[in-house]
């Protein structure tokens, strides 16, 4: 049994729906077919989406890895797959998880940032940078928050429906009514 890491980046064939909340329908379903599968062999890594593009991570035994790859490559939601990164690997880098999703984060942005690029273009990373995407992957909490960056700008953004003088007075006019119920029921 031996153990292999391998990388790629490709580009979505979809029209990407825009959505208010939560994940893009074509990667939600994506995710959780890879959730479902990986997960039975013990494949870990983790799956970017931005700027209609995928990064994807995979490690895990040999067999697993290049047959999951082999599926992936034939997948007609993303075309011009480019190998990054195809190699043995000594020991797990990833604690249990089977697939990570990361939406196109702060830090992801922030790296992008770093690295003076305009926009989220996997194939054109060089080895260090993806090495920095993996490392993004291993540390991201997002794997259960499944928002999305333009989302998560949309909630900072968002004002309280009520400011907190008018939820004051709501909750005042609340015990009030309140209490008058409960004067009137006494006097019935
Ligand atoms: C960008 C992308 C990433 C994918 N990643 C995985 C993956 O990690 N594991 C997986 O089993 N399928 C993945 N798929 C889906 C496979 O291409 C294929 O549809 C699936 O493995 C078929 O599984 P099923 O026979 O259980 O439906 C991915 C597809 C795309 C487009």
């Amino acid at each position: 049994m031996s153990l292999m890491r391998l990388a790629y980046a490709s580009e979505a064939t979809f029209e990407a729906k825009s959505v208010e909340k939560g994940v893009e329908p074509h990667v939600a379903r994506i995710l959780m077919t890879s959730r479902r599968n990986n997960g039975k062999c013990q494949l870990v890594g983790g799956l970017y989406y931005g700027d209609n593009r995928f990064f994807q991570y995979l490690e895990g035994e040999e067999k697993d890895v290049l047959e999951t790859y082999q599926r992936i490559q034939k997948d007609s939601r993303h075309k011009n797959l480019i190998t990054l990164i195809e190699e043995p690997l000594e020991a797990r880098t990833f604690e249990n998880w089977s697939m990570k999703y990361v939406p196109l984060s702060r830090d992801v942005r922030r790296f992008l940032d770093d690295h003076g690029l305009d926009r989220f273009d996997p194939a054109s990373f060089s080895s260090g940078q993806c090495e920095e995407m993996i490392e993004l992957i291993r540390n991201s909490s997002q794997d259960q928050k499944l928002v999305n960056y333009d989302e998560a700008k949309t909630i900072e953004k968002r004002p309280n429906a009520f400011s907190v003088g008018q939820r004051t007075g709501l909750i005042v006019a609340a015990l009030c009514l309140v209490g008058a119920l409960f004067a009137a029921g006494s006097m019935l």
